[in-house]
């Protein structure tokens, strides 16, 4: 399996701890605990999705469908190893999580974005062109709501959009 086809599924326990570290391996992402990623990768699969090149975990993108909006896809994190960036791989992602089944009723995506993570903010802004979309953002959790020393989140809600 090549970087071009990486295998994209949805992840298992055993992806667990891979895509923990490939997290940690991954600033300025936030790293959670290997617990929530082996939560992520049981319990919330059908919302979440793993690239596989060479038999290792090489990209991942976790999210949900929005509790109050089930036409809302909320991306909670992607990321890609560092030596396979800017070759496709998280547009691949993308756009694979949108076909799933789960996502079938989904027009909007959002997610959150620091305002100076350059390569998060291309690749949603990418995303919102190919589909033709609008992009509004506008900041969801401010630098003081994160106890002062972490970036503010920005929200950015892309759609509507069609799918497929
Ligand atoms: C953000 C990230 C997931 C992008 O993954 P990727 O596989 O390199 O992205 P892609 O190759 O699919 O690129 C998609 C688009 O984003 C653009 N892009 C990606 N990285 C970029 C960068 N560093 N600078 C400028 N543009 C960038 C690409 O050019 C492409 O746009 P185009 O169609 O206009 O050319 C990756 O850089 C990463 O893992 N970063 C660390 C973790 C992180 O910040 N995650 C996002 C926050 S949740």
């Amino acid at each position: 399996m090549d970087i071009k086809n990486p295998l994209i599924r949805p992840p298992v326990a055993d992806d667990g701890y891979p895509i923990y570290t490939l997290i940690k391996n991954s600033p300025p992402l936030d790293l959670n605990s290997a617990y929530l990623y082996l939560l992520q990768s049981t319990y919330f699969s059908q919302t979440c999705a793993v690239a596989e090149v060479n038999e290792a975990v090489a990209g991942f993108l976790s999210g949900f469908i929005k509790p109050t909006a089930p036409d809302t896809f909320f991306l909670w994190q992607v990321a890609v190893g560092e030596n396979l960036r800017g070759q496709g791989m998280a547009r691949k992602l993308l756009n694979w999580i949108l076909e799933q089944p789960a996502c079938r009723e989904v027009r909007y995506l959002e997610t959150t974005i620091t305002p100076d993570n350059a390569a998060s903010w291309a690749l949603f802004q990418a995303f919102a062109r190919d589909r033709q979309a609008p992009l509004n953002d506008e900041v969801l959790f401010s630098k003081q709501q994160l106890g002062g020393s972490h970036e503010p989140e920005v929200l950015v809600r892309i759609g509507p959009f069609n799918v497929g």
